[in-house]
């Protein structure tokens, strides 16, 4: 049997449920991809919290927490690394500096933080290419929502003309509320605080930001765009006033805060912003921190997703599907079994 060691950088909420779902999913991965994964290494600030008694000593050397990038990826001796770490889209820290490093090491690379993405997606890309390194991002394209796979697998053969999503939980359970509930911002913003699915810097939900990220990420990974924050319109909900709440209501329309891909030639133009949809609409109706993206092509009309993933259990569910990808794709490259041919 073959043995791929994990290494996870980076470990809070994500990281941690992550560590746990791998841990917990050993068998199957024995079962199905003839592999025995093995978690050998995590780092964070937050490392010190691990339950050792649900890890076994020969399975996890827990590395000093605020390694460099280099550092950590080397002495972990990992085939794999899930980077589920903080990265700022503005300057790609620090995550950009571990995704980077496995990289450059020929190691496949699971990405769940977003911002290194944005800020340098293209050089990854390319430095995946080069060293023949497999580069996943599922946890970071809105993670418990299907969005680059519904492209890049179910709507394969189509030209995707548009997408619509709502991609945030944090905005999308504010404006619930405050819409349904007649609660106002800063109490809804403190439940989303308390539910762990607002960011440590809320204004990253609220002024549009992280759902300018996740749609950039679609744009660039999933549908071949070359899209830089430059190239998006971002409005946020920070400034909906409660009588703009009274005029939607009157209207029967139910505002969302949406990220826009509208094809045109071979790019598309992207935007973020509030958009108000008939109660009829399925995107009226995505409640609370759910999420949800509607897809318009030019052969299978529309699809609709919506997902409704607890977290941070989705997103690392998101990360481990997109090692079970690297898994059939590594262990049957290396190891053909039984009935296959080279
Ligand atoms: N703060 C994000 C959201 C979760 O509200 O959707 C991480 O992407």
């Amino acid at each position: 049997m073959e043995t791929f060691r994990i290494a996870i950088a980076g470990f809070g909420g994500v990281g941690r449920a992550t560590a746990n779902l791998l841990l917990g999913r050993r068998a199957r991965y024995r079962q199905l991809y003839g592999a025995d994964v093995r978690l050998v290494a995590v780092c964070g600030s937050r490392a010190g919290l691990l339950d050792a008694g649900g890890l076994e000593a020969d399975r996890l050397g827990a590395l000093e927490p605020g390694q460099s990038g280099p550092a950590f990826i080397e002495a972990s001796g990992a085939d794999i690394l899930i980077e589920a770490g903080p990265s700022d889209f503005r300057t790609g820290g620090p995550g950009l500096a571990y995704i980077r490093s496995a990289l450059s090491a020929g190691r496949d690379t699971i990405v769940i933080s977003k911002g290194a993405l944005v800020h340098s997606g293209k050089q990854l890309l390319v430095l995946a290419n080069d060293t023949g390194a497999m580069l996943k991002l599922s946890g970071a394209a809105a993670a418990a929502l299907p969005t680059i796979d519904l492209v890049e697998h179910s709507l394969k053969g189509c030209e995707v003309l548009g997408v619509e999503g709502i991609l945030n939980a944090t905005t999308n359970y504010l404006l619930d509320a405050m819409m349904t509930k007649g609660i106002d911002f800063e109490t809804a913003l403190s439940e989303a605080q308390q539910g762990g699915f607002a960011e440590a810097d809320p204004r990253n939900d609220t002024e549009g930001w992280d759902t300018a990220c996740k749609l950039l990420i679609l744009a660039n990974f999933g549908l071949g765009a070359d899209l830089t924050m430059d190239n998006l319109r971002v409005e946020g909900i920070q400034s909906v006033t409660r009588a703009r709440l009274e005029a939607w209501r009157a209207e029967g329309v139910v505002p969302k805060l949406v990220g826009s891909l509208v094809r045109t030639n071979d790019t598309f133009e992207a935007s973020v912003g509030i958009i108000t949809y008939p109660l009829a609409d399925p995107l009226a109706n995505v409640r609370g921190k759910d999420k949800a993206i509607r897809i318009v092509t030019d052969a299978m009309g529309e699809t609709v997703a919506i997902g409704s993933g607890r977290e941070p259990l989705a997103t690392a569910a998101a990360a481990l599907k997109d090692l079970e990808h690297i898994l059939a794709a590594r262990s049957s490259a290396r190891a053909p079994t039984k009935g296959q041919s080279s």
